[in-house]
Order: C-alpha cells, then structure tokens, then sequence
C-alpha cells in the first residue's frame, strides 16, 4: 500500500473552498412524494430510506455540525417533490424550511451550494415520462421558476442537476441530452436572477483498458468515455449536442453554460469488452474490500483526479464530490491524504481548482442500502444523533491549516490500515 506519511506537504490556493455534500433524499428522510421513495417500494432487493438521517427535522443541526467542523461551505439539495409533490400543486411550508436551511447555514458561515435536481424528482412528473420526453422540460423550468428568485441571495454556488451525465445503458441517449437541455435553460434561468456562479456536478469516471493491449477494451474505453464524459463537456463548451444513436443538435442556451466545472470523483473503472454490461472486475491485487460486500468503490486511484483536472482546464474546477465508503474510518484519512496530494499536485501543474467538496458529511442512504458508510461522521440510525469520526477531525486541521501533510496525517493516523480481502 501506498505509504501516506512520505507525501509532501500540499498547501492550497487562499479563500480555497473546503465543505461537504449531501442530497435530499439521502439525508431528509420521508421523501414520500419522490420517484425513488416509489421504487424503493417496488424493488424488494432495496433497502427503504425511511427517515434516512432526519435531516428534514435535524438541518440545523447539520449546519451547527458543518460550522463545528470549520466546513466553509455545504454542498445540499432541494427536493423538487415536497415543493411540487402534485402536478401544480405547490407546498410553501417546505419552500420555506429550505430558506430557513440556507438561512441558517449562512448565518454560521457556512456557503450553500445549492443542487436543484440530486437524482430525484417528483412521482408524477416520473409518470409523464420524466426528462425522457422533452415537452416536459416546461415542468422542471417551472420549477425553477418557483424556486431560484426565493433562494437567489442565500446561494453561493448552484449546480442545477446532479451527474446527469452518468448513464451508459442503451437507448439513455436522448434522456441525457434532455437533460443538458434543462441544465442548459436552468442555467439561463439562474443567470436572470441571482449572480452567484452556475456549475455542473459531473460524475467523472475514468474508464479504464481491463486489458491495457488489447484493441476491442481500448475501442469500448474511449467510447464509454465519450458517452459518459465528453458529450458532455463538447455541448458545454459549443453548444452541440452529440450522442452516438441520437439525432445531433444545437441549443444556443446550452453553449457557455458552466461558470466553473464541477466534478464528482471516486475511482476508475474498467471498460471490459467480453462482460455484458461493459464493465469488469477489478484487478484483484489492488482491490480494497473496505466493506463486507462488493461494491463500486473498491480501488483508490488519485491519478484519475489529476486527468480530471488536466482535462478541464478552459475552466476554474469545483471537486463536487469525493469520498469513500469503508467501515474502518481510517481508510477515509488515507483516502483523504492521498486525493487532496492528488488535488495539490493538480493545482502545482497549473489547474484552477477552487474548491472541494467531501462526500459526504455523514453516513446516509446509499440509493439502495445504508450498508456503504461515505460519512465523516456516523448518524445513529435510531437516535439521529450525528458523531463525528476521526477523520472529521483529521479534514478540520487540514480545513484550518488550508494544507495537507505529514505532521498534519500523524496526528490522526498511527499506521496504515491492513488490506481488506
Ligand atoms: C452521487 C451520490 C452518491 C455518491 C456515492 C455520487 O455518484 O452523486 O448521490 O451517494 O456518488 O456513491
């Protein structure tokens, strides 16, 4: 393994924007009006958020976290179904408590960065088909609507929908372009009434060879990246839209509209030819077993977020989300360590990073299961009672500090963790 105690000391640009994620329907909990409340339902194999962390009841308490932990900002979200849980109907009780939230974290000093859309939309917006069917882009522009002038002074950043970019199914190509559409008519939208920057909340993978040599992994490598990364990035950057098996076109509001690119970054992934679904194991040698069941995050790779960097370089870079899932939390310090040397090597080449965002606060619901742990601090699952982890206080020094090194890592790391199975 790595040895973590050897890194050099990484210091961080000044007003360097250190903070945390979170969304909706992972932290709220009783998101009843929600598609995947709905799913959860249907879908035997997934575990039900029920009340998740509480945070519709506890969001103060969060921000009191936040501030004790000396985040600067927060990256949350809004769920579009408690505003609009019927088709025009709206709740302006819920509208409120999400101003009395961004209120209340920017009186502790703590800037909101404000998520529109984190994977969840309301169920009869579902029903109507979704951002499948582009005449229902009206809705979510509606909701916008209704949503950013009220929010528009207690916003630092916006990001209008989360990692709409990440689908490789088939047949998913004319529901992304939609939804560069709506990030693109968002975009405009927000620019009319608030003058706060606009980004994006990009899942950036980095698709890997399984077999470095051979021609068919390499081919299915560069197209999952095109289909994942870079139509994203060319409608971004020209207005274009191109996705393979969809009709080419252009939108004029979707051309120049990130003020900043945000990246959401775990690990790499390996493009396997000879596997149905693309995608194929890890290499054993490397794999990290950080909790009893298999699962994505398997693997560090802090090479990928310099590529990252490298790659997007017509713009300053927000990392939106980074983290870990692991029961042994010193994992998350070593994690920690190695992906903010990573970021500082970065910014030494020449990268415009200004911020990055840990995913995630505290513990929550994984989209299917509470068993993956991204938290720096755990949430009892009974109590609600929020308990921050050694590496919580391992990020704070370094929050404080705006650097990363040895003397720093010693004092919250004793040894390297052994490898998992
Ligand atoms: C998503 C989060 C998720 C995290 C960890 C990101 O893809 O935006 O909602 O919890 O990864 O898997």
């Amino acid at each position: 393994m790595y040895d973590v105690f050897d890194l050099p000391e990484r210091t961080f640009p000044g007003g360097f924007l250190w903070g945390s994620a979170t969304a909706g329907h992972q932290i709220e909990g009783d998101n009843v009006h929600a598609q995947r409340w709905a799913l959860e339902r249907r879908s035997p194999h997934m575990e039900p958020s029920g009340k998740a962390c509480n945070s519709w009841e506890l969001y103060r308490r969060d921000a009191e976290l936040l501030a004790e932990l000396g985040h600067r900002a927060y990256r949350l979200s809004i769920e579009w179904s408690r505003i609009e849980p019927a088709e025009g109907r709206w709740d302006d009780d819920a509208l409120d408590r999400y101003v009395d939230n961004l209120t209340y974290l920017n009186e502790r000093g703590v800037r909101p960065v404000l998520t529109l859309h984190h994977n969840t939309h309301p169920q009869w917006f579902d029903e109507r088909g979704g951002f499948s069917r582009r005449d229902n882009l009206r809705f979510f522009e509606r909701f916008c609507e209704r949503v950013v002038p009220r929010l528009a002074d207690l916003v630092h950043a916006w990001i209008p929908l989360n990692e709409l970019n990440i689908s490789t199914k088939p047949g998913r190509g004319e529901l992304k372009l939609n939804m560069v559409r709506a990030h693109g008519l968002a975009y405009r939208l927000i620019k009319r009434h608030a003058s706060a920057p606009v980004g994006t909340a990009h899942a950036y993978t980095v698709w890997m060879p399984r077999r470095a040599h051979d021609p068919m992994d390499r081919a299915l490598a560069r197209h999952l990246d095109a289909i994942t990364n870079e139509f994203f990035f060319h409608a971004i950057r020209t207005g274009e839209l191109v996705h393979p098996r969809v009709a080419g076109a252009h939108e004029p509001d979707v051309r120049g509209s990130a003020d900043f690119w945000g990246i959401n970054y775990y690990t790499r992934t390996m493009a396997d030819a000879r596997s149905a679904d693309c995608t194929g194991e890890r290499f054993r040698h490397k794999r990290l077993r950080m909790i009893d069941r298999p699962f994505y995050m398997e693997e560090f790779f802090p090479e990928g977020l310099i590529a990252a960097c490298e790659r997007l370089s017509d713009r300053p870079i927000h990392v939106t989300e980074h983290g870990v899932s692991c029961d042994d939390d010193r994992w998350r310090i070593v994690n920690l360590a190695l992906h903010l040397d990573a970021l500082g090597e970065a910014i030494a080449g020449g990268a415009d990073v200004r911020g990055y965002l840990h995913w995630s606060l505290m513990d929550n619901y994984e989209w299917e299961s509470y068993a993956p742990r991204f938290g720096l601090c755990a949430c009892d699952r009974e109590t609600f009672e929020r308990t921050p982890k050694p590496s919580a206080w391992y990020y704070k020094d370094v929050i404080e500090a705006n650097r990363t090194g040895p003397d720093i890592l010693r004092r919250h790391l004793d040894e390297l963790p052994t490898l998992g199975g």
